[in-house]
C-alpha cells in the first residue's frame, strides 16, 4: 500500500472506520488531520465493538502509530476520557502508539454550550450538529483567539488565556439567556485532562516527515464526508473542516507530492443524519433499514435519515477528493430488494444535471431521475469472494462504481474485520 487519504464519499458515516481497521494490517501509521469528537469510527473486532471518536481507527492494531494532527479540534476532557475507555477494554494506548499534535486547537467547554446556543437559537433552521463545539471551537482557529494543546504544557500560559475567552465568551453566553462558566472549573478540568494528555504531546509534523522519509505507510484517516466539507458541501449544512482530500495535507503538514492516492469509502446506499437537503432521501429505505436495527448515528445515536445511492453526488466527490479507488460498504443492508434505485441526474427546473448546484436551496429542489437494477434477495454476510457474490450483486456495485468513475477495490458485507472481499 502507498500513502493514501481515505475520505468519506457521502455524508460521513460510510463505514470509514471498519475499512481503515481493514487497511491497517498493512499501514503503520494511520493520521487523522480535521474534525474533531463529532466524528464516531465504528470498528468491530473479535466481537468486541469500538466507537472511535478522535483517536485513529488505527489504534486496534498493535504496532500501527496513531497521529492526531495539528488540523484536528481536540476536546482535552473528551480525548482523555476516551484513551481512559480504551484501555479499560485492554487496548494499549502509549506514547508509543499515540502522538497528538502540539498545534491542534483546543475545544473548550464554552465553545460547546455556544454551538447547543446557536441551535436551539436557529430554531427549525438549525444545522443538526452534534453539539461537540466544532464550529464554535474552528471559529476562534480562524478568528486567532483559540487556545491550542501547547498551551496545555505550560499551566499559567493556559489559565491566564483561558480567562480572558471564558470573560467573553460568558458574555456571549448570556445574551442566549445561558449561565456562565466557572473559570476555576474549567481551568481545574482542562489541566487535568492536561496530565495525562502531556507525555502524548508532540510536533508531529517532525514525525511525519521522519516517517515519509523512512517510506512508512501512511493511511489519513478521514472524518465526516465530501458533502460535510465546509468548502465543498452543502452549506450551511455541514461541518467546519475541510473533510475533503485536501485537508488531509493542511490537517498533517504532510505535502501533497508524497499522497500516491485517494481511496474513497461510501455506502451501497446514502445516509446523512443531521439536516440539510438529501436529493435521493426515502421513506421506505430508511424504515426498512431502521427496521433491522441498522443507521443510527454513532456518535449521537440519532435515526440517519437514508436514501438510494446517489452517483451525482458520488462524482462530484471524485473530482473534489480526486478518488483513484473506491471501497463499498453495507451491500448487505440492500440483500432484501427486489429492484433497487439509483440516482444517475439531477432534473432541476426541467433540466438534466450531471453536478449538484453547490446553493443548497437549488439542491433542495433537485428531483432525483433514477435508473433500477435488478436486486440479488441473497444473504451476502457470508460471503468472502467477490466470485461467490451473486451476479446482481457483482453488476450493481460494478455499475454504481462505473457510475461514480472510479475503480472498485473493497466491497463490506457485515461490520466485522473478516466480512471483508478485496477485488
Ligand atoms: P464511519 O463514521 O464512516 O466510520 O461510519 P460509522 O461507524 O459511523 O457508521 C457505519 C456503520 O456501519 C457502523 O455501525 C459500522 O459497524 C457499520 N458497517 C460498516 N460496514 C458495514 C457493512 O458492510 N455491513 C454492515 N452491516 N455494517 C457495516
Ligand atoms: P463521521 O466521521 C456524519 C454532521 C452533523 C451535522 C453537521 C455539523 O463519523 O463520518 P458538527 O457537530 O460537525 O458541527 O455537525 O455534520 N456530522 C456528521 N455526520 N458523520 C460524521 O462523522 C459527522 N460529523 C458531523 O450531524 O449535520
Ligand atoms: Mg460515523
Amino acid at each position: 500500500m502507498a500513502n493514501t487519504i481515505l475520505v468519506g464519499a457521502q455524508w460521513g458515516d460510510e463505514g470509514k472506520g471498519k475499512i481503515i481497521d481493514f487497511l491497517t494490517e498493512r499501514a503503520e501509521i494511520v493520521v487523522r488531520s480535521q474534525g474533531g469528537n463529532n466524528a464516531g469510527h465504528t470498528v468491530i473486532v473479535g466481537g468486541t465493538k469500538y466507537v472511535l471518536h478522535l483517536i485513529p481507527s488505527g489504534i486496534l492494531r498493535p504496532g500501527t502509530k496513531c497521529v492526531i494532527g495539528n488540523g484536528v479540534v481536540l476536546d482535552p476532557v473528551a480525548v482523555a476520557g476516551e484513551i481512559e475507555g480504551l484501555r479499560a477494554k485492554g487496548v494499549s494506548v502509549t506514547p508509543d502508539n499515540l502522538l497528538i499534535s502540539d498545534a491542534a486547537h483546543l475545544v473548550l467547554p464554552y465553545h460547546r454550550k455556544l454551538d447547543e446556543a446557536r441551535e436551539i437559537a436557529k430554531g427549525s433552521g438549525k444545522i443538526g450538529t452534534t453539539k461537540r463545539g466544532i464550529g464554535p471551537a474552528y471559529g476562534d482557529k480562524i478568528s486567532r483567539v483559540g487556545l491550542r494543546v501547547a498551551d496545555l504544557l505550560n499551566p499559567s500560559v493556559f489559565a491566564e488565556k483561558l480567562a480572558a475567552r471564558i470573560s467573553e465568551n460568558n458574555a456571549i453566553l448570556s445574551t442566549f439567556g445561558i449561565e456562565p462558566l466557572t473559570f476555576e472549573n474549567v481551568l481545574s478540568e482542562g489541566l487535568s485532562a492536561a496530565e495525562l494528555l502531556k507525555p502524548f504531546i508532540g510536533n508531529t509534523v517532525v514525525f511525519l516527515h521522519e516517517a515519509v522519509r523512512a517510506k512508512k505507510e501512511m493511511l489519513f484517516e478521514g472524518a465526516q464526508g465530501t458533502f460535510l466539507d465546509i468548502d465543498h458541501g452543502t452549506y450551511p449544512y455541514v461541518t467546519s473542516s475541510n473533510t475533503t482530500a485536501g485537508g488531509a495535507c493542511t490537517g498533517s503538514g504532510v505535502p501533497p507530492h508524497r499522497i500516491d492516492r485517494v481511496l474513497g469509502v461510501m455506502k451501497a446506499y446514502t445516509t446523512r443524519v443531521g439536516e440539510g437537503p438529501f436529493p435521493t432521501e426515502d421513506a421506505p429505505i430508511s424504515d426498512m433499514l431502521h427496521g433491522m436495527g441498522r443507521e443510527f448515528g454513532s456518535t449521537t445515536g440519532r435515526a440517519r435519515r437514508c436514501g438510494w445511492f446517489d452517483a451525482v453526488a458520488v462524482r462530484y466527490a471524485g473530482m473534489i477528493n480526486g478518488i483513484d479507488d473506491l471501497a463499498v460498504t453495507n451491500l448487505d443492508g440492500l440483500d432484501s430488494l427486489a429492484t433497487i434505485k439509483v440516482c444517475t441526474h439531477y432534473r432541476l427546473n426541467g433540466r438534466l444535471l450531471e453536478t449538484p448546484p453547490m446553493d443548497y436551496t437549488q439542491l433542495a429542489s433537485c428531483e432525483p431521475v433514477y435508473t433500477e437494477l435488478p436486486g440479488w434477495q441473497t444473504p451476502t454476510e457470508d460471503i468472502r469472494e467477490w466470485a461467490n457474490l451473486p451476479k446482481n450483486a457483482q453488476t450493481y456495485l460494478l455499475k454504481i462504481a462505473e457510475w461514480s468513475g472510479a475503480r472498485l477495490i473493497i466491497a463490506s458485507v457485515g461490520p466485522n474485520r473478516e466480512q471483508t472481499i478485496l477485488l
